[in-house]
């Protein structure tokens, strides 16, 4: 069969990965990569061992190219969204880095793009590939929590913040809330079937950040570290929602559903500076918590499979099956753009300091 030749968008941090997990199958081809820093997409591909593959300085040659089957777009956010068209618009498939972008409107953009091309996009949630992960979603598909009414989710680092482009508000647009919260988002919803985001009231500072003696490119950080949300699902469903880069604390939250016949705890283990939470997948316990047939309280403790495999390669490898095999997008936009307008208005909500409603239009 046919290999699938794939190029890689922003040759930065995250494109290693992607670089390494394409580099595992041999039914797959890197042949280009495009970064508009003079030179680095060059460097990057000698350095991951592709010295046969083309490099750009900018995404429109890469996407020129009618050879291409597929693109990794690995752009800090707020280039995403301009790229991952160009990329649909020369008929190729796209695996998107988390966030799917940096506004509700570009969402809708690419949504656009992405059904006049015939195409997808898929969006780089690896923890989806978590069995961790995959166990919450199962218990709850399987019905066993009842009704569901109350969630609650935290991602906690006591002194998180990274650097890079990621602090950059031009470049990144947010901090914390959509870095690590879209994962939070992700997890928090997909485990319950993605309801449709109805209002949010939310809250956002930048207090270690800003600060030297916390943090020590204070004089570079423009985005935010913390915040805190009030999120109103349809269903009936309220999502609780906190995100630390950094704060006076071990953890935000456990990770936990409350239904009418059951709660389930997932307890956020120990802070560590790269996850600090589970919403990477790294839970230090599942509880599910019910009555007997007596109407005594019980706690069960629920085994956690391994996950015996890389997840980031797990997720490139479902992108090519999926594109190979011509089915949708494994994570599809058509959740994501409720995971993407939820940050959207927390956004606005924090700026303005009231409730807003949640209105995303049918594509
Ligand atoms: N899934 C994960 O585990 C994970 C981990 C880290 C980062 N990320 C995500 O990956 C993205 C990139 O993060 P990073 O740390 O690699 O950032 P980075 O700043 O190191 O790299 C981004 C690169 O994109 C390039 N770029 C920007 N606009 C471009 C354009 N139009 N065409 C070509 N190149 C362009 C930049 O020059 C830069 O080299 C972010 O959105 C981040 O949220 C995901």
């Amino acid at each position: 069969m046919a290999k699938l030749r794939i190029g890689i968008i922003g040759t930065g941090g995250i494109a290693g990965a992607h670089a390494n997990a394409y580099k595992t199958f041999d039914d797959i081809e890197l042949v280009a990569g495009a970064d508009i820093i003079p030179g680095k997409a060059r460097k990057f591909l000698d350095n991951y061992g592709f010295p046969d593959a083309d490099a750009y300085e900018t995404h429109e040659e890469l996407c020129a190219r009618d050879d291409i089957d597929a693109v990794s777009v690995c752009t800090y956010n707020s280039a995403h969204a301009v790229c991952a068209i160009a990329a649909l618009e020369s008929g190729k498939y796209v695996l998107l880095e988390k966030p799917m972008c940096v506004t509700l409107a570009e969402g809708i953009d690419i949504m656009k793009a992405e059904k006049a091309s015939g195409k997808f996009v898929t969006v780089g949630f690896q923890p989806r590939y978590n069995e961790n992960c995959r166990t919450i979603k199962r218990i709850v598909d399987e019905g066993t929590l009842g009704k569901v009414y109350y969630v609650q989710i935290g991602g906690s680092r006591r002194r998180g913040i990274p650097g890079g482009t990621f602090i950059d508000k031009e470049k990144a647009v947010f901090g914390a809330i959509g870095d690590l919260g879209c994962y939070s988002l992700d997890l928090s919803l997909n485990s319950i079937g993605y309801p449709k985001p109805l209002t949010v009231s939310a809250y956002t500072s930048d207090y270690f950040g800003k600060n030297p003696k916390y943090y020590p490119e204070a004089s570079r950080f423009s985005v935010d570290d913390f915040s805190a949300a009030f999120i109103r699902l349809e269903g009936d469903i309220i999502l609780d929602y906190r995100m630390a880069w950094a704060m006076h604390m071990d953890i935000c939250s456990d990770f936990v559903i409350l239904g009418t016949d059951a709660g389930l705890k997932a307890k956020a283990p120990e802070p560590n500076p790269l996850w600090g939470s589970i919403i990477g997948g790294d839970i230090a316990g599942l509880y599910l918590m019910h009555d007997d047939e007596k109407g005594t309280p019980v706690t069960e403790k629920i085994d956690l499979p391994p996950t015996p495999y890389d997840q980031f390669v797990m997720k490139v490898r479902d992108f090519v099956d999926a594109v190979k095999e011509g089915r949708g997008a494994p994570i599809p936009t058509s959740q994501i753009i409720r995971n993407q307008a939820i940050i959207d208005a927390m956004l606005v909500s924090a700026r303005e300091r009231c409730e807003v409603k949640v209105e995303i239009p049918e594509i």
